[in-house]
C-alpha cells in the first residue's frame, strides 16, 4: 500500500486507531510517568494519582465504584478472568450463550460448563438457559452486545432467571462491544462482573478492564498480581490505562 493510497478501513468493530487524546495522554508515559506506581516517593505517587484519575473515570462510566475497577490487558484477559477466576475461586459449574466470544467460550468449554443455546436472532433464550442452571452454577455469561451480529441480549430477564434458578452464581457480561456505543452503567447494572477493552473505542490495544462487585471473590490469574490489590496485573503493567479519560465515548 502506497503512503498517498486512501483506503476505507470498515473493520472498527475488530479494533480502531489509536485517536489523538489517547495518544496525547499517553506520551508522557514512557518519559515522565515511568516509576512504579506502588512506590512511596513522590514521583511514584504522582503516577499512583493519575491511575486513580483513570479509574474514576471509568468507575463512573461503567456504574461501579473506583474499588471495584480491576486493571486488565484487555478484553480477553477481563473475560478469561471473571470465568477461570470466579471457577477457581469456588469451584462448579460455568455457563454460556452459544454466542459468546471464544474469550468466553473456550474457559468455559475448558472448565467443561455449560452451553445455552440462543434463538435464530441471537439472543439467548430464556427457557433453555433455563433449562442449564441449577445450584452446582457458579458462574453465567452472558454478553451485552455481540461482535457480529450486534444484537444486544435482555441481560435484565437473564438476572433473573440466573438469580432463581442458579442462586450461587454470579453474572458476567461481555460488554467489550457494547461499551462505545450503549449506556453500560445501566444496562449492565444487574451483572456482577463486566468487561469492557479501549481498543474497540480509540483507546491503545492491551487496556481493559473488569468490574467486580464489592462481594464477588475471584482468584488471579497471575500469581504475585495481590501486590496491586487481588486479582489485578501487576501495577506497571497497563499503564497505557492512563489514556482511558481521554477517549471518546458515542453513546
Ligand atoms: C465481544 C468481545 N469480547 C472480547 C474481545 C477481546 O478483546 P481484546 O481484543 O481486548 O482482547 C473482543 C474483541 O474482538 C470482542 O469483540
Amino acid at each position: 500500500m502506497g503512503a498517498a493510497e486512501e483506503i476505507a478501513y470498515l473493520d472498527n468493530a475488530a479494533s480502531t486507531p489509536l485517536c489523538p487524546e489517547a495518544a496525547e495522554a499517553m506520551a508522557p508515559m514512557h518519559r515522565e510517568m515511568y516509576a512504579n506506581p506502588t512506590g512511596a516517593h513522590r514521583m511514584a505517587r504522582d503516577t499512583r494519582r493519575r491511575i486513580d484519575d483513570a479509574r474514576d473515570v471509568m468507575a463512573e462510566a461503567l456504574g461501579s465504584e473506583p474499588g471495584e475497577i480491576v486493571f486488565t490487558g484487555g478484553g480477553t484477559e477481563s473475560d478469561n478472568l471473571a470465568v477461570v477466576g470466579r471457577h477457581m475461586q469456588v469451584g462448579g459449574v460455568a455457563v454460556c450463550a452459544a454466542v459468546e466470544h471464544h474469550a468466553v467460550l473456550e474457559p468455559v468449554e475448558h472448565l467443561g460448563g455449560r452451553v445455552a443455546p440462543v434463538d435464530a436472532s441471537g439472543v439467548v433464550d430464556l427457557d433453555r438457559l433455563a433449562a442449564v442452571l441449577d445450584e452446582s452454577v457458579t458462574v453465567v455469561s452472558v454478553m451485552l452486545a455481540n461482535n457480529e451480529t450486534g444484537m444486544v441480549q435482555p441481560l435484565g430477564e437473564v438476572a433473573e432467571a440466573v438469580r432463581s434458578g442458579a442462586p450461587q452464581a454470579v453474572l458476567h457480561t461481555d460488554a467489550v462491544q457494547a461499551f462505545p456505543w450503549l449506556d453500560v452503567a445501566s444496562l449492565a447494572a444487574c451483572a456482577d462482573l463486566i468487561s469492557v477493552s479501549a481498543h474497540k473505542f480509540g483507546g491503545p490495544k492491551g487496556v481493559g478492564a473488569l468490574v467486580v462487585r464489592d462481594g464477588v471473590e475471584l482468584s488471579p490469574l497471575l500469581l504475585a498480581a495481590a501486590r496491586s490489590g487481588g486479582c489485578a496485573r501487576a501495577p506497571t503493567t497497563p499503564r497505557g490505562l492512563l489514556a482511558w479519560p481521554r477517549l471518546p465515548k458515542r453513546c
